[in-house]
């Protein structure tokens, strides 16, 4: 995010007002309590902790989500997730998403599929209950569940959507920005990256029912590896979807 936007955040937080605010009235001055929330924010942000975790909010697909250190915060890139996902949910479609974080993925489909039943699961409670919260906050319903990837969710969908960790242990990115205050189960696995992909890969078919569709998201440099793992797994219509940085972020398979 650009350090501008960022301020502009801070600052409209610090007054409780909407950012039309302070572009409309430039001469108005900060009183004392605001200055001072302003400038312990301020520290913070320069100590490198993200802006969505100095005031527990992030949009994302028009939402106000609540996040807090224990989730990654939601990214513009898993637009094209949900983008991708959508094109194959229909209006009352059984849909889950695995890994939901602070429910970015089960939500936004939930805004845009209101008739469709949704589960959101997570290996760690408080992502749970993150979800749980934002869920009820913005009024959809959607079930969430505690579970380590498939174990304890037996029924089958028709789509299976998932932002899983995806980022080698030894990226240097891990080091960098953000990413250095968020939880590393959320954002690292084995194999170079690609290990938890692959086992939702090898382990979705028995939960989907037959003609459903997975959907995932993968780092940039691992589309040819991802839609491997999806032909060899016997998966037909693999598809790649690009973000708008026109870079390869998404794959999605039809289960035969
Ligand atoms: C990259 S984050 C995605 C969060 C959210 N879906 C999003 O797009 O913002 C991956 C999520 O997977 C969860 N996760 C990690 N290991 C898991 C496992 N074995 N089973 C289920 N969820 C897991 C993490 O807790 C984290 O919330």
């Amino acid at each position: 995010m650009l350090p501008r936007s960022e301020a502009d955040m801070l600052l409209c937080r610090a007054l409780d007002v909407p950012r039309s605010h302070i572009y409309a009235f430039p001469e108005r001055r900060v009183g004392a309590a605001a200055a001072e929330r302003l400038a312990t924010w301020i520290g913070r942000r320069r100590a490198g902790e993200p802006v969505a975790y100095i005031l527990g909010e992030r949009g994302f697909w028009g939402l106000d989500l609540t996040v807090t250190a224990a989730a990654l915060i939601p990214r513009p890139d898993t637009e094209t997730l949900v983008a991708a996902a959508l094109a194959q949910i229909r209006a009352d479609a059984h849909v889950l998403d695995l890994g939901t974080g602070c429910g970015t993925v089960a939500l936004a489909i939930a805004a845009e599929r209101p008739s469709a039943r949704i589960v959101a699961s997570d290996v760690d409670p408080l992502c749970v209950a993150l979800c749980q919260h934002n869920a009820e906050r913005l009024g959809f319903a959607v079930e969430t569940r505690l579970a380590d990837r498939f174990d304890g969710i037996p029924e089958r969908f028709d789509v299976v959507v998932s932002n899983p960790p995806y980022v080698a242990a030894d990226d240097d990115h891990l080091q960098r920005g953000d990413l250095r205050f968020e939880p590393r189960h959320a954002l690292v696995s084995g194999g170079g990256g690609v290990d938890f992909l692959a086992a939702l890969v090898r382990e979705a078919p028995p939960h989907l029912k037959p003609g459903g569709w997975l959907c995932v998201e993968h780092g940039c440099d691992q589309e040819h590896q991802v839609r491997g793992l999806f032909l060899e797994r016997g998966f037909a219509n693999v598809h790649c979807h690009r973000d708008l940085a026109d870079q390869p972020r998404a794959t999605t398979g039809q289960w035969p």
